[in-house]
């Protein structure tokens, strides 16, 4: 149980390179299990996540080689039809393979994955929508059993735009008979590098990116070289970085399009942002000023995975901050233990108020989530003294060497078992 060890007050300059985007990724990898073909995915970070979804793929029969950021997939000799249970529990988002599976082989067998730290997560909208397209879906004992005769395509209409459920959708749709409409579809980038990987293998699929993602099912898949876009979470928590020290950083390998609501929220609190089409340079203020309110939303909108990470930096804006979680029911976690660090916050159900105060000051904490855990490492970065961050796993499931990246942007960083 690794814990990272921050002594705060030093200015972060430097350059960082943005990987492959974990939530790009997880699906792609769900996807290649689908025409029983072989993928070769570029830009893989090396993330707790993706290894928990690489052990999946290996457990159904497929081959996997990894070389550095590559990762080569061979689906053709998939043997199992059943998700091991303490994978799903350790990785709930492994619920898309439901889609995939149904596509590839007609049935798989998947237990419940549950709520998690941020919230209940149901999967309503993933089931109703499966049981549209033709799958027969039993849930029992914990276990959800699908399985179908053959998926037709069908016009679905989502209560909420999921980015789960739109991508089970699309995943279940690729080999059905006929075509799919999906109305209210989650308009995140990630979904539209999914079409990308899967249209490189001869799916036709339009529309990802926009409320209206179709799908017309194809015969079959040809093997596929990809590579992912940057992550957006990623490249956003290091823009923080640079704005709660004061600091200075470049970062390579992003897309500025898909930071846009980012961007325009650190200008908001006084950063300065400078970019060109795939690169950017953020300089911090002084001290940030406060922002009179930050609504979670669905792409194009703030993004829900950055909102811990920018209450850190308004817990020392100069001013009151208005912070409203839209998308998840239980994701203010942070909140406590950035109150231990001498921050001014109350929360109220999904709004939160953050008085900003002068300095934070080092303590012990402990991280209670991914993105929850960026935001501690933050925080301790600008912090008086010493923070610890302990249960660091949360971090690495998504960011790749963090502490590594920090310390050779000027932090005085380490992790230790
Ligand atoms: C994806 O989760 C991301 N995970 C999340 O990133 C991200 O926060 C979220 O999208 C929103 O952008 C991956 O891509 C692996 P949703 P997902 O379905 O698909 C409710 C991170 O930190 N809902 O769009 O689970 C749900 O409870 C993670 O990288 C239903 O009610 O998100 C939530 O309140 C965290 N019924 C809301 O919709 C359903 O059937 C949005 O969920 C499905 C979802």
């Amino acid at each position: 149980m690794g814990k990272i060890i921050v002594n705060g007050g030093n200015k972060l300059t430097g350059e960082v390179s943005i990987s492959g985007a974990k939530n790009a990724i997880l699906p792609i990898l769900a996807a290649t299990v689908i025409g029983g073909n072989e993928s070769t995915i570029f830009n893989v970070p090396d993330l707790r996540d993706v290894k928990v979804m690489e052990k999946i793929l290996l457990s159904l029969g497929c081959n996997i080689k990894r070389i550095d950021k590559m990762m080569w997939v061979d689906s053709k000799p998939l043997n199992s039809t059943k998700i091991p249970d303490e994978l799903v529990r350790e990785m709930r988002s492994s619920i898309i393979l439901m889609g995939a599976m149904l596509s590839r082989c007609g049935e798989v067998v998947i237990s419940y994955p549950g709520g998690c730290e941020i919230g209940p997560r149901p999967i309503d909208m993933h089931l109703k929508s499966l049981r549209e397209l033709g799958a027969e879906i039993e849930e029992s004992h914990g276990f959800i059993y699908c399985k179908t005769e053959g998926l037709r395509g069908g016009e679905i209409q989502l209560d909420y735009p999921s980015v789960g459920a739109t991508e089970n959708i699309m995943l279940a749709s690729v080999k059905a008979k006929g075509t799919t409409i999906i109305r209210n579809a989650a308009r995140e980038p990630e979904i539209i590098d999914l079409q990308n990987y899967l249209n490189k293998g001869g799916a036709k699929i339009n529309g990802a990116g926009t409320s209206v993602v179709t799908i017309e099912g194809v015969g079959e898949l040809t093997d596929i070289a990809y590579n992912t876009m940057p992550d957006r979470i990623v490249a956003g928590t290091y823009m923080i970085a640079s704005a709660i020290t004061g600091g200075e950083i470049i970062i390579k390998n992003v897309i500025i399009d898909h930071i846009q609501a980012i961007i325009a929220k650190l200008r908001e609190a006084g950063c300065l942002i400078y970019n060109d089409n795939n690169s950017l340079k953020i300089i911090g203020p002084k001290r940030p000023n406060s922002i009179e309110m930050i609504q979670t939303l669905p792409y194009p909108g703030f993004p829900t995975d950055m909102q811990a990470q920018m209450m850190a930096l308004l817990s020392i804006a100069n001013g009151t901050s208005i912070i409203s979680e839209t998308v998840f029911e239980n994701r203010f976690k942070h909140a406590e233990e950035l109150i231990r660090m001498g921050a001014n916050i109350k929360t109220f159900g999904k709004v939160a108020v953050i008085k900003g105060v002068k300095e934070l000051t080092g303590a012990k904490t402990s991280a209670k989530d991914l993105r929850g855990g960026a935001c501690l490492v933050l925080v301790g970065l600008s912090a008086r003294g010493v923070t610890e961050i302990e249960n660091v796993y949360h971090i690495e499931r998504g960011y790749e060497n963090f502490h590594i990246a920090l310390k050779e942007l000027g932090a005085d960083i380490k992790m230790v078992d």
